[in-house]
């Protein structure tokens, strides 16, 4: 743990500002113009075998898993695979059934992981076959995985992780296209995709520059005693791991709903003193999030919007660039982690180690 801070104060600091580069690294090497597809040659899965899967399992733990439900959603939208997560703990205590026709994607940071491992054992002791989506190389899931990528974020010492989310989300959009472009995914959407994924490093960057005005927001905020994060369909994983994010290092408790979810209770916490960060991109929900704006304005909730446009509900907009709808969430993240950042640096945290935390849990 002794690398070089580089100039930053805190470890999350400078993995938060790596993100462009570090995306640009998970890219490299892997997209194929010609076909339109991306390479993933440690898949160990030829195309017969990729036809043949009927759904798939993603598992993970913390922030991976919050991942893996992105990754989810990007496998069942571009693949068309019926595609869910799981935290890999409460998988492995349910007696799942274990399907040879499902694939099995094991999500972990360290690669070391004990919750996750042992979910990887049982699996190939019942015969599965199980990908690792890692970024630490030659650890123990990837040991122990059938095949998988790696997600070349680099090291990553802060306790809590940023720029290993994101380049996991983009290593998810990797393996959907890739299993996409076998399955019935059209080479215009091929092409879409990669352009898209391309934009990601400079896109990133242009998002840490808006870093001074996003740290003016969170001192705001840094005095609430609680926060309501709220997104749909694409949107709901990244405000759940946006609140993960802001309870690790402030510890200022947080929740997380769709925000379809709100009227079904809790909306009966909206006033005043409950500030919401509402997740709301330029895509066919569009509406209904703003729906979801008026309801809690009309209670008196403050509201700062993530939007690819100001919203006028909202006290405060950070506004980010727009991608394909698909990779959005992609984006999404990373202001949040700024949020969470200087909301913890205003209330004096201590960052990279957060109380009772430790970056990989290798026990039970
Ligand atoms: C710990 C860390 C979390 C992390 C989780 C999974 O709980 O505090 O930040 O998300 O483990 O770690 P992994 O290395 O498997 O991604």
């Amino acid at each position: 743990e002794s690398y070089d801070m580089g100039g930053h104060d805190t470890y999350m600091h400078k993995e938060i500002s790596e993100q462009a580069d570090a995306v640009d690294r998970v890219l490299r090497g892997r997209i194929d113009d010609r076909f339109s597809t991306v390479h993933l040659g440690g898949l160990n899965l030829d195309a017969r075998e990729a036809r043949g899967i009927r759904r798939v399992k993603i598992l993970g733990c913390g922030t991976s898993y919050h991942a893996g439900m992105i990754g989810a959603q990007l496998i069942e939208e571009l693949a068309r695979i019926p595609a869910d997560a799981e935290p890999a703990s409460e998988f492995r205590y349910r007696n799942p059934v274990v399907d040879p026709d499902t694939l099995y994607v094991a999500v972990s940071q360290s690669g070391e992981t004990y919750d996750v491992l042992a979910a990887v054992q049982e699996l190939k002791r019942k015969g599965a076959r199980v990908l690792g989506v890692v970024n630490v190389v030659g650890s123990a899931i990837a040991r122990e995985a059938d095949g998988g990528m790696y997600v070349h974020a680099g090291p990553e010492v802060c306790v809590v992780s940023t720029k290993c989310f994101t380049n996991t989300v983009v290593a998810f959009a990797l393996l959907a296209l890739h299993l996409g472009r076998i399955r019935d995914l059209s080479v215009a959407d091929g092409k879409r995709l990669i352009a898209g994924l391309r934009k990601l490093p400079a896109q990133i960057a242009a998002i840490l520059e808006t870093e001074d005005e996003i740290k003016k927001i969170a001192e705001e905020y840094a005095g609430a005693q609680s926060m309501m994060f709220i997104g749909r369909v694409r949107g709901y994983p990244v405000a759940l791991e946006a609140s993960l994010k802001l309870k690790e290092i402030s510890y200022i408790h947080a929740e997380a709903y769709p925000a379809s979810e709100l009227k079904h209770g809790p909306l009966a916490l909206i006033e005043p003193a409950l500030p919401t960060v509402a997740i709301v991109p330029d895509d066919d929900l569009l509406d209904k999030n703003r729906a979801a704006l008026e309801e809690i304005k009309a209670r008196s909730g403050r509201i700062l919007a993530v939007a690819h446009r100001e919203q006028e509900k909202a006290d405060h907009t950070i506004v980010v660039p727009k991608n394909e709808t698909e990779l959005d969430p992609i984006l999404m993240g990373i202001p949040l982690q700024l949020l969470a950042y200087h909301t913890a640096l205003a209330m004096g945290r201590d960052i990279d180690k957060p109380r009772n935390l430790a970056k990989s849990v290798t026990v039970e």
